[in-house]
């Protein structure tokens, strides 16, 4: 009989300025996290909408971290507050429509806090882990091998010789 193992399956919208190196320099220094995680680069969160943080759990994310620049950090000066905004208002519409709103989680953090952003990633999935799955997509089968729809292997968490972990970065396109 096949048991059925839950592993969540995270998005991170990454700024390009700050997490997304982070995420580089946490791969350089090899500090391991989950490999649940898919990173796609941003230019800032300032860009994000919550279409996307939608659109990401609809497709079968079972979490979504927006990782942006220090308050005061932003490159296009108030991105990231826009986007604190956006996440704050679409962790209530989640909430209104019965989904779990630690579901969706911002973080601030700089290019050189790699050790942070692992942290904050082995806590999202610890905490999606207990939630459960995304009940947007519970009937669907979740294997240990099951793959978000229309995935993309270049920002999978996995390095080439096919060990989980560490930093996805570099394997992001541009
Ligand atoms: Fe990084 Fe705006 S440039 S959040």
């Amino acid at each position: 009989m096949k048991t059925e193992v839950f592993e969540p399956r995270i998005v991170a919208f990454c700024c390009h300025y700050c997490a997304y190196s982070s995420a580089d320099l946490a791969g350089v220094m090899r500090i391991q996290y989950p490999p649940n995680v898919r990173i796609i680069r941003t230019p800032c969160t300032g860009r994000l909408e919550t279409e996307y943080f939608m659109k990401a759990l609809e497709n079968g994310a079972d979490g979504v971290l927006v990782a942006g620049c220090l308050e005061g950090g932003c490159h296009f000066v108030e991105g990231n507050l826009c986007a604190k905004r956006r996440v704050n208002y679409t962790r209530d519409l989640l909430e209104e429509i019965g989904i779990e709103k630690e579901r969706l989680r911002m973080v601030n953090i700089s290019a050189a806090m790699a050790r942070p952003l692992a942290d904050t990633i082995t806590d999202m999935v610890e905490t999606i882990r207990k939630l459960g799955p995304n009940p947007l997509r519970k009937s669907e089968l979740r294997t240990p091998n099951s793959e978000l729809r229309n995935p993309r292997p270049e920002t999978t968490a996995k390095s080439e010789n096919g060990k989980n972990l560490q930093a996805v970065g570099s394997h992001t396109a541009q």
